[in-house]
């Protein structure tokens, strides 16, 4: 029997929560931007939860597309069985991800940790199968993000994340990432050169790894880690000609970037590259289901001549998850979501997004606002002159954070773009259903914020 006393004692909850220590308010409902609380409380959801609401919340067409499938088939297993809204889907995504991915397949997970580890070994098994069967060191990049899940962890390169862990994981080679607010290179020509010299990086550590590279896996606009900063010109052009010259598969990880948050179908389309898998979660279901996608060039594909993927899980192509997706790429083409969220494109209210938030640069506390399409990132500093950053432990960015939620705002917060441990940021990712006075509402929220956690 349990014992009421001690258990009103421990005012622990029972949910595992994210942190024991923090009080996390209770989320009952959402429609459109916003989610509200048991308390009745509005949040203006400005980072869609974690770069994850594209197409906005509380959409009757979701949830409606969600009970008929489950009421028709709610599973089946993928040992026994594919289903049409699996086959359908798969057409659709591969026509969404473009030329590129004709013939190829696309593999179904349940988020973006599985789909990273499905195409890790999906790289492993493609490189023995082809007979290249000392190839399985995958490369990836130091501030980079990639799952919680050890193999996922392993090509991360986010230290606050992984450092625990590391025991636990085989390491490959992290090669530096440009980031061009604090380049470890001259970035004075526009950084036309140092996009060059990070390239030259990879190519040295495929060397090093003496035949022994099987993929390299980036992402092409830094998500959590750094905060929405994007690539120097050239330089994914390179990685992807150094890879190709050198037969390691290139995994575009696309799982924040993807499913139009950058303003096109997948974020590779700014810089016209062609990796060999592409990775999609988050976006891919705005969050109405758990859901990851692997989508594999054809080559990729036929070099899977055994024809059998020695890989699965329980839950992959779940049939509910599968027509959430479905449904939410049939609202996101419909209502042209890939549009509004293209800050290239004068009107737009990425392009809105991207004006506002530079309007912040005022703001003492804030070196550096960057990023592209729906995904913004805000960089805080101590000085601006010498781009120092706060001392970690006074945690500015929670602290932001903390003042935004008390205003109804909801952010993104994070520390460790300096060098994994220093340094501030926020992340900005709102549905793009956002109007520009919500924009308007949104940043005025989030300077004030700034200002109360620089006091
Ligand atoms: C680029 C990237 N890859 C992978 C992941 C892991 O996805 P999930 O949290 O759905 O497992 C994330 C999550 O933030 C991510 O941003």
């Amino acid at each position: 029997m349990s014992d009421p006393v001690s258990a009103q004692k421990s005012a622990r909850p029972a949910v595992f929560r994210r942190s024991f220590r923090k009080t996390f308010p209770s989320a009952v409902s959402g429609e459109g931007i916003y989610l509200w609380d048991t308390e009745g409380k509005r949040y203006l959801d400005f980072s869609g939860s974690a770069a994850v609401n594209f197409i906005g919340h509380g959409v009757p067409e979701i949830a409606a597309a969600m009970t008929e499938q489950a009421s028709q088939l709610e599973f089946a297993h993928t040992s026994q069985f594919t289903t049409p809204v699996a086959e359908e889907y798969a057409r659709e995504l591969l026509e969404f991800a473009g030329e590129n991915f004709r013939g190829g397949a696309v593999y179904f997970t349940c988020g973006g940790s599985e789909s990273v580890e499905t195409a890790l070994k999906l790289a492993r098994q493609y490189q023995v199968e082809i007979g290249q069967t000392k190839r399985y060191q995958v490369l990836s990049r130091t501030q980079s993000y990639h799952g919680s899940t050890l193999g996922a962890l392993a090509v991360s390169g986010n230290k606050r994340r992984r450092e625990m862990y590391l025991p636990m994981v085989r390491e490959f080679a992290h090669v530096g990432i440009p980031y061009c607010y604090r380049c470890n290179y001259d970035c004075t020509d526009g950084c036309r050169n140092c996009g060059l010299e990070y390239a030259a990086e990879l190519e040295r550590a495929i060397e090093a790894a003496e035949g022994e590279g099987a993929a390299f896996i980036f992402e092409p606009v830094s998500g959590a880690t750094l905060g929405a900063v994007v690539p120097p010109p050239g330089y994914l052009e390179k990685i992807a000609e150094v890879c190709r010259r050198s037969g390691v598969l290139l995994i575009a990880d696309e799982v924040m970037t993807g499913m139009g948050r950058t303003g096109e179908n997948f974020a590779i389309e700014h810089w016209d590259i062609a990796p060999d898998i592409l990775i999609a979660a988050k976006g891919l279901s705005s969050g109405y289901a758990p859901l990851g996608a692997v989508i594999a060039t054809k080559k990729v594909v036929d070099g899977i001549a055994s024809g059998a993927f020695l890989h699965g899980f329980t839950y992959n192509a779940h049939p509910i998850s599968l027509a959430t997706g479905r449904a939410v790429l049939l609202r996101l083409q419909q209502q042209n979501l890939v549009h509004a969220a293209d800050s290239g494109r004068e009107g737009s209210v990425a392009a809105k997004l991207e004006r506002s938030l530079s309007g912040l640069l005022d703001l003492k506390t804030v070196g550096d606002v960057r990023g592209i399409g729906l995904l913004q990132g805000v960089e805080f500093v101590s000085d601006k002159q010498s781009k120092k950053p706060f001392a970690p432990g006074l945690n500015f960015a929670g602290k932001v954070g903390a003042a935004a939620l008390k205003r109804g705002l909801l952010v993104y917060p994070m520390q460790g773009c300096v060098d994994g441990t220093s340094g501030d940021h926020l992340l900005i990712a709102p549905p793009a259903v956002i109007t520009p006075e919500q924009i308007d509402w949104a940043v005025e929220q989030l300077r004030q914020s700034i200002e109360e956690a620089s006091r």
